[in-house]
C-alpha cells in the first residue's frame, strides 16, 4: 500500500467548484482538515428549480477569492505554508470548473507551489479518509450524487475498478426529479428525505429494476416513470396523492437496490469494507439500510458525515493529498474537463 513516505507534513489548499457550491479548504496529510469553507448557490438556483450553469460560473467567479482567504485563515495558515494547490478539474459543468482550475493555476503559479488535478469523485470517495482514520483500501464504494452512480472497488488510494454504474439517471437525478414532479422544489434529495420520515414507505409497491447480465449496474428511469404514472393515474381517478408516502415508497425502492447492489458486491467479491459517498449518502433511509444490511452480512460501515458528503473542498484536499504524494503533479495548461472519467487522467 502506497502510504505517506514523505517526513514532513504536507497541508494541501483544496479548491472545489464543479458545480454549485464554491468550497474551498486547508487539509493536513490528507485526513486532517484545517478549515473547510462552503458558499452555497442552492438559494440562487432554487427559483429558477435546479441549477443555472451560466449563473453557477458567475457566482463562482464572485466568491472565490473570498472563500479561499476564508480557508487560510479559519487554518491560521499563509499561502506561502501550503505545500500544494489541489483543485478539482471534472468531472462538473465546464463554466464552473474552469473558474476552479483557472484560479488554482493562477495561485499555483504565483506562490511557486505544485498543481494536482484532482478528480470530483475521488474527491467524493476521499471524504470517507477524514472520518475515519482506521479506513484503508481496499474496501467496495457506492457513489451516490447528483450526477454520478457508480459502484466500485477501491483497490488503492485513487486507483478503482468499476464494478457497475447507472444506465439512465443517477440516483440523486431521481431524487430531484421526482421531487420537482411532486412539488417539493428543488434540491429535491434532502426534501424527499423529509418528507419520507412522514409517510410510509410500503405505501405504494414501486420497481426495483436489475439491469439483465450486469448485477451491479443501476437503472432509475423506470422507477421515476412508475412515480408519474401513479400521480398522472391518481389525477385522472381523483383519488388524492398522499405526498409522504408516495415519497417513502419511492426512496424506499431507490435504497433497496443500492443497498443490495453494494451488499451483494462486498459477499461476492470477498472485501469485507463498505463505504459511500456523494450527496445521496446524506439520505437517512440509505445511512439506515445500509447500516442493517452491512451489520446482517457482517461487514464494516463507513460513511461521510453529511456536510463531507455534499460538495466541499476538504474532500479535494485528501483526495489531493493521495494523489500528490504518489507523484501526482498536473502542469500549467490543466484544463477543465467536464466529462472526465473516473480513473483517467
Ligand atoms: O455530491 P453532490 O453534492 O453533487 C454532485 O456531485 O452531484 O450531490 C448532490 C445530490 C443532489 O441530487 C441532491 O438532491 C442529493 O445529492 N442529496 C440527497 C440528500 N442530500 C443531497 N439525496 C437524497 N437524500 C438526501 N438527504
Ligand atoms: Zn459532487
Amino acid at each position: 500500500m502506497r502510504k505517506n513516505r514523505l517526513d514532513e507534513d504536507v497541508y494541501i489548499l483544496a479548491i472545489e467548484s464543479s458545480c454549485d457550491e464554491t468550497a474551498a479548504a486547508v487539509v493536513k496529510n490528507g485526513r486532517e482538515v484545517l478549515s473547510n469553507v462552503i458558499s452555497s448557490q442552492i438559494a440562487l438556483h432554487t427559483l429558477y428549480g435546479g441549477v443555472v450553469p451560466e449563473i453557477a460560473s458567475r457566482k463562482h467567479i464572485e466568491k472565490i477569492n473570498q472563500v479561499i482567504e476564508a480557508a487560510l485563515e479559519e487554518a491560521h495558515m499563509a499561502l506561502e505554508e501550503m505545500t500544494a494547490v489541489a483543485v478539482t478539474y471534472g468531472p462538473g459543468l465546464v463554466g464552473a470548473l474552469l473558474v476552479g482550475v483557472a484560479e488554482a493555476k493562477a495561485i499555483a503559479y504565483g506562490a511557486g507551489k505544485p498543481l494536482v488535478g484532482v478528480h470530483h469523485i475521488e474527491g467524493h470517495v476521499s471524504a470517507n479518509f477524514i472520518e475515519h482514520p482506521d479506513l484503508e483500501p481496499p474496501f467496495v464504494c457506492l457513489i451516490v450524487s447528483g450526477g454520478h452512480t457508480h459502484l466500485v472497488v477501491v483497490k488503492d488510494y485513487g486507483e478503482f475498478e468499476i464494478l457497475g454504474r447507472t444506465r439512465d439517471d443517477a440516483a440523486g437525478e431521481a431524487f430531484d426529479k421526482v421531487a420537482r414532479a411532486v412539488g417539493l422544489g428543488y434540491p429535491g434529495g434532502p426534501k424527499v428525505d423529509k418528507t419520507a420520515k412522514e409517510g410510509n414507505p410500503e405505501a405504494i409497491r414501486f420497481p426495483r429494476a436489475k439491469v439483465e447480465g450486469a448485477p451491479y449496474d443501476f437503472s432509475f428511469s423506470g422507477l421515476k416513470s412508475a412515480v408519474l404514472n401513479y400521480m398522472n393515474h391518481a389525477k385522472m381517478t381523483g383519488e388524492e396523492i398522499c405526498v409522504p408516502d408516495l415519497a417513502a415508497s419511492f426512496q424506499a425502492a431507490v435504497v433497496d437496490v443500492l443497498v443490495s447492489h453494494t451488499v451483494d458486491a462486498a459477499k461476492n467479491l470477498g472485501y469485507r469494507k463498505v463505504a459511500m459517498a456523494g450527496g445521496v449518502a446524506s439520505n437517512s433511509a440509505l445511512r439506515a439500510g445500509m447500516r442493517r444490511a452491512c451489520k446482517r452480512a457482517g461487514l464494516e460501515l463507513y460513511y461521510p458525515s453529511p456536510v463531507l458528503c455534499t460538495d466541499n473542498g476538504a474532500m479535494i484536499g485528501a483526495a489531493g493529498y493521495y494523489e500528490y504524494v504518489n507523484g501526482v503533479r498536473s502542469g500549467w495548461d490543466l484544463n477543465a474537463v467536464p466529462n472526465l472519467r473516473l480513473g483517467e487522467r
